[in-house]
């Protein structure tokens, strides 16, 4: 039989949403239900969680249920192990900087949720820490892994779009308000101190999803607003909501393209996934989503003429667009990331989503916020 090559994963932050659901299960025990990751010269990785959190019940059943048996509340202890490897964070935003810190003391890899860290400066150095420790590092970009997103980069490869021109993106629905239906997203998600606001959570995916596809940004210009300004927290307590629940954001990208991405928890969805680009090309168009893509080529465009006076009839004009094949077998992003990061950390391969690339988009979510704060279109690196 190829041989095992186990690995610990230090997983702090199991108990949250992202860490149990995505990370945990979806990933990493995922991982482990399909025998490993192979690797190129034969045998598999073979992940071993450490479960970390605060709350000794919550992690001992955590484990219980899926057959583990490491876990602690105690990090310096499960990073002191030698057996742990890797150190993985899906804490809330606040508190990753510092646990990713004492990672790196530690001589261990580190792969973490996004934003890297609350500040630009604060990303900086943990990529320049990283690479000065010589240890592997990288941050979820689980965007880029969608169903959609994958075929959008299928067309754009092949030419399908001609010279693209713009983009606009569509995400966010409503988030309750907690009162008299339970809020589906944490409370500090809605606190400025708690490190919260849209525009730190969605511009680190906007930034790496637009360099990837489209071209690096060089000019943000941002408007946010905080719509509901109370909300009803996990234990049931009206608190205030200070953080931005909505931006409206245009970006001007590296060779022309623009693109205009609205962020909001305050939408009701008339779309038909969570998520959609729409990007324009002088030869054809696509919608992408989370899973599908829709496309129009120019011989297929209709010509519409405006006339109010007139009640559309026949084909609407959604119905005038063609689904992209999958062609392939889509497996979940965050586990495709995985695999790619623990193949980088164990056979040293190429894996670009690094601290580096992480903190260019807390970057960009600072010159956002700096945007909106101003009233001015900020370019990036300006300060
Ligand atoms: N990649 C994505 O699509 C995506 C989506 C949502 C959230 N995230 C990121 O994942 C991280 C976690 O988000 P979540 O939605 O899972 O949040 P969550 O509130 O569900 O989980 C937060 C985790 O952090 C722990 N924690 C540690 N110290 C804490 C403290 N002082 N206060 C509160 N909790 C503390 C909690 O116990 C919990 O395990 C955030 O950084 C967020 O930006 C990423």
């Amino acid at each position: 039989m190829a041989a095992r090559r186990s690995i610990g994963i230090v997983v702090n932050g199991v108990t949250g949403r992202m860490g149990y659901r995505q990370h945990l299960v979806r990933s990493l025990l995922a991982i482990r239900e399909q025998g490993g990751v192979p690797l190129a010269g034969g045998g598999h990785i073979w992940p071993e969680p450490i479960l970390v959190g605060r709350d000794p019940d919550k992690l001992a059943a955590i484990a219980a249920q899926h057959g583990l048996t490491e876990w602690t509340t105690d990090l310096d202890a499960a990073l002191a192990r030698p057996d742990a490897e890797i150190y993985f964070d899906a804490q809330v935003t606040s508190q990753r900087e510092k646990a990713i810190r004492q990672a790196i003391t530690a001589g261990k890899h580190v792969y973490t949720e996004k934003p890297l860290a609350e500040s630009s400066a604060a990303s900086l150095e943990l990529a320049e820490l990283a690479t000065a420790a010589g240890v592997r590092n990288g941050v979820v970009q689980d965007k880029l892994f969608l169903p959609g997103l994958r075929k959008l980069k299928r067309l754009i490869d092949g030419g399908f779009f001609g010279q693209i021109l713009s983009v606009r993106g569509e995400f966010g629905y409503w988030v309750f308000e907690g009162d008299w239906q339970v809020a589906q997203r944490p409370s500090w998600n809605y606190r400025l101190a708690d490190g919260g606001g849209i525009v730190m959570d969605m511009f680190p995916h906007w930034n790496y999803v637009l360099e990837e596809l489209f071209g690096n940004v060089r000019t943000v210009q941002a408007t946010t607003a905080t719509h509901i300004t109370k909300r009803v927290d996990e234990r049931g307590e009206e608190y205030t909501a200070d953080a931005d629940d909505a931006a409206y954001a245009i970006f001007e990208l590296e060779g022309g393209i623009v693109a205009q991405l609205n962020s909001s928890w305050t939408v009701r969805v008339n779309r038909d996934e969570l998520v959609e680009f729409q990007v324009d090309g002088t030869h054809g168009s696509a919608v992408a989503g989370l899973r599908g893509c829709k496309i129009q080529h120019r011989a297929t465009t209709p010509k519409p003429v405006w006339n109010p006076d007139l009640p559309l009839t026949g084909k609407s004009f959604r119905d005038e667009w063609a689904e992209v094949p999958d062609n392939e077998e889509f497996d979940n992003g965050f586990k495709v990331q995985w695999e790619a990061f623990l193949r980088h950390v164990v056979a040293g391969e190429v894996f670009h989503w690094d601290f580096s690339s992480g903190a260019r988009g807390v970057r960009l979510a600072e010159a956002g916020l700096q945007s909106a704060r101003e009233g001015r279109r900020i370019t990036i690196g300006e300060a």
